[in-house]
């Protein structure tokens, strides 16, 4: 079992590799002058599971790099391909409107014929996603970590709150996870317009301390709006918990003047430079990770994806 880790994940490929016995793989992207890429494997492959390690950021670059490594795996006789891909751009793209790339889907459908046989990956956006895409992807709760933090942050009082209904799910895995009473996730109905994210009112009640919970911070858009609401609802102690802690622009600096005390998320991005401040706790989404590997992946008998592109045994 060989991994091919991408720049920026070192700490969690050599973590992966010591827990999963995974050999390091040497190999390397170039460009040609005009910008096209070229892959070049060192490693041998031929009958080997190959694991992919990369992050979506930017996500055009690092997806187009991963498929053609991919691809060159099974040329080369790879036995099967997994990309862990911690954040899988494009999940967000589930929607089939009308006239408009439906990108989640022709992105399953490139993976697969690259010769990708699993995606493992933390929190995917929704089922819609994960049916959309061709080939399985084992999506990963983060609950069992932010439960942790919920804890060790004296946290387990405040309201779970959900800034739109896509998260109220997640916000249940959260309260199981960190043994908090049950009952109905206070959430917000959310609009997208023209303007911009619209948070309607909360249902549901909620005290003065709250934890927002969301799949993806990207712009900041989405929690600005729940903020301003909660804020209007006196809610004075607000943190923020989300897997992928995306950063876009400057906009989401504003979660920290309308009162965020803490944004929670996981390393499943690169870090950003804004976490030197202490308030951006970064929790490793390593043992997610190992433990799938074991269950999921090493243990399954080796009939996926199995063949090579040229054809070769
Ligand atoms: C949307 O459905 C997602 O779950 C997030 O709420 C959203 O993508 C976050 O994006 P932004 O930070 O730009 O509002």
């Amino acid at each position: 079992m060989i991994l091919f880790a991408f720049e920026a994940y070192e700490a969690m490929a050599a973590a992966l590799q010591k827990a999963a016995h995974l050999a390091p793989a040497r190999f390397s992207m170039a460009r040609f002058d005009n910008g096209e890429l070229n892959v070049k494997i060192q490693t041998p492959v031929r009958g080997e599971d190959c694991f992919i390690l990369c992050s979506c950021a930017p996500p055009d670059d690092r997806l187009f790099s991963v498929l053609l490594l991919a691809h060159t795996l099974k040329k080369e006789g790879a036995h099967r391909v997994t990309a862990i891909l911690p954040y899988l751009a494009y999940a967000r793209h589930d929607k089939n409107n009308p006239g408009e790339s439906l990108t989640t889907a022709w992105l399953g459908a490139v993976a697969k014929a690259s010769g990708i046989g699993i995606v493992i990956t933390a929190d995917l956006h929704s089922e819609r996603a994960r049916k959309l895409f061709a080939i399985p992807v084992a999506s990963l709760s983060p609950a069992p970590l932010f439960a942790e933090a919920l804890a060790q942050f004296g946290l387990k009082h405040a309201a779970i709150v959900a800034p739109d209904q896509g998260a109220i799910a997640r916000c249940e895995d959260l309260k199981k996870a960190a043994a908090m009473p049950q009952g109905a996730v206070p959430y917000f109905e959310k609009r997208r317009t023209a303007a911009g994210i619209l948070h309607g009112s909360l249902f549901g009640n909620v005290g003065r301390e709250v934890v927002l919970v969301d799949d993806i911070l990207d712009t900041g858009g989405t929690l600005i709006s729940a903020c301003k609401r909660l804020r209007e609802a006196r809610v004075d102690e607000i943190t923020v918990m989300v897997t992928h802690a995306l950063f876009t622009g400057e906009r989401w600096k504003n979660l920290w003047r309308l009162g965020v005390k803490r944004i929670f998320c996981t390393d499943s991005l690169p870090r950003h430079a804004d976490s030197k401040e202490g308030r951006i706790v970064r929790l490793s989404a390593v043992p997610l990770l190992e433990q799938e590997l074991h269950t999921l992946v090493l243990a399954a008998p080796k009939t996926e994806s199995a063949g090579s592109l040229s054809g070769r045994p």
